[in-house]
């Protein structure tokens, strides 16, 4: 069963402890760190950048970042439902919380009449393909603006 997790928002509570999520060293330059990705939001609302700190009780164990309903316009746009960033801290990972961040976002997504959840990644070793094809995305057969391999998972 996966972990209980529950999506809080960034805010002055939250805010150092979700900065606190951290990756290994072999991840970090594909994914990039929490603070980047909330800068990214920050410069690109055409991205329609929807995020939440995740935690288990009070311990913050990584953080999500959705395009929310956001129009197309691939290569540069990819949507209407696109996870844009998936961290989960590396003292964490291999214990549920992946799985259990994504069955969180479906059921959100879903409830706004989303069918199908989009999401990329770079090629790399230690890349989260098998992650994702083993929580049931499949490969789309397009790449986005960055040569990333777009999965899709239907709703
Ligand atoms: C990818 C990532 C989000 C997965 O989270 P996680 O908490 O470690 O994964 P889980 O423990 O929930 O794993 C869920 C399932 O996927 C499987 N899985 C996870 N990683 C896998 C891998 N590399 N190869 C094969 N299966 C894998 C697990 O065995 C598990 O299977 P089960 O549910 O049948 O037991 C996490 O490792 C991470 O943050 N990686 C670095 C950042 C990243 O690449 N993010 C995505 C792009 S933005």
């Amino acid at each position: 069963m996966s972990p209980n997790v529950a999506f809080r928002e960034v805010d002055e509570q939250t805010l150092a402890a979700v900065l606190s999520v951290t990756l290994t060293a072999e991840q970090e330059p594909y994914v990039g760190t929490v603070a980047e990705a909330l800068e990214e939001a920050r410069e690109l609302p055409e991205g329609k950048p929807w995020y939440r700190a995740v935690f288990d009780g009070e311990l913050a164990v990584g953080f999500v970042m959705l395009s929310w309903n956001v129009p197309p316009n691939p290569p540069e746009i990819i949507g209407p439902w696109y996870l844009w960033k998936l961290i989960v801290d590396s003292r964490y990972q291999g214990r549920g919380y992946g799985r259990a961040i994504i069955e969180k976002v479906v059921e959100i997504v879903r409830a706004e009449g989303a069918e199908t959840l989009l999401t990329s990644y770079a090629l790399g070793s230690d890349n989260p393909g098998p992650f994702y094809q083993h929580v049931g995305f499949s490969p789309t057969g397009e790449v986005n603006i960055d040569g990333e391999i777009i999965v899709a998972l239907k709703l």
